[in-house]
């Protein structure tokens, strides 16, 4: 059974990691959507708000039947050291039950609670989190992802980011 990698990106970046990461691990891909997508002013300041407090914004229903999947991967980026309020709302809406979720996580530098915060999350939702992955824009982990030097694997119960076949 394919994985699903399940996306919020709200500048483009994690997506475009996602393409990476769903093409290395033939996983299928769906991209969470807000009803109302934020402006990036209200992004950083009722967005950072609701992320800080765990809170929750809503999303569109998504278009592929995620129950199908025990094996999924969520992505999203970073917000004020936190989980974005649309992922939050997924991890919640969705039944999440007896499957098996690892994180990805997007950042410019600093990741703050947002890693712990996401297991939190996935195991509240009564899934399994093996683990989450962080990569820092500013360490390189994005041009090592897009220009195939790091690939990701799943590979003892564990999603590793690590040097690849170049592609
Ligand atoms: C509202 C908001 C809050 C952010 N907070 C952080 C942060 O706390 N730490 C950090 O390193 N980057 C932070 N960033 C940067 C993003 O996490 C980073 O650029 C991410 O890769 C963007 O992913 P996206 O293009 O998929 O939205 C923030 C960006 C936004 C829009």
């Amino acid at each position: 059974m394919k994985p699903l990698v399940v996306c919020y990106s709200y500048t483009g970046k994690t997506k475009k990691l996602c393409g990476r990461l769903a093409g290395k691990l033939k996983a299928d891909f769906v991209e969470i959507r807000e009803i109302v997508r934020p402006s990036m002013i209200s992004a950083y300041t009722r967005g950072g708000y609701l992320a800080m407090n765990r809170g929750t914004t809503d999303i569109r229903p998504l278009k592929t039947d995620v129950g199908a999947y025990p094996v999924q991967i969520v992505a999203s980026p970073v917000w004020a050291g936190n989980v974005p309020p649309a992922m939050n709302d997924y991890l919640r809406e969705y039944d999440l039950i007896g499957k098996t979720v690892y994180g990805v996580l997007t950042c410019s530098a600093r990741a703050g609670n947002a890693a712990e915060r996401l297991r939190e999350e996935i195991e509240k939702a009564g899934a399994k989190c093996p683990n989450v992955v962080v990569l820092r824009e500013k360490d390189g982990d994005f041009k090592a992802v897009e220009s195939g030097q790091k690939q990701f694997f799943l590979e003892d119960g564990l999603l590793v980011l690590r040097d690849g076949d170049r592609v």
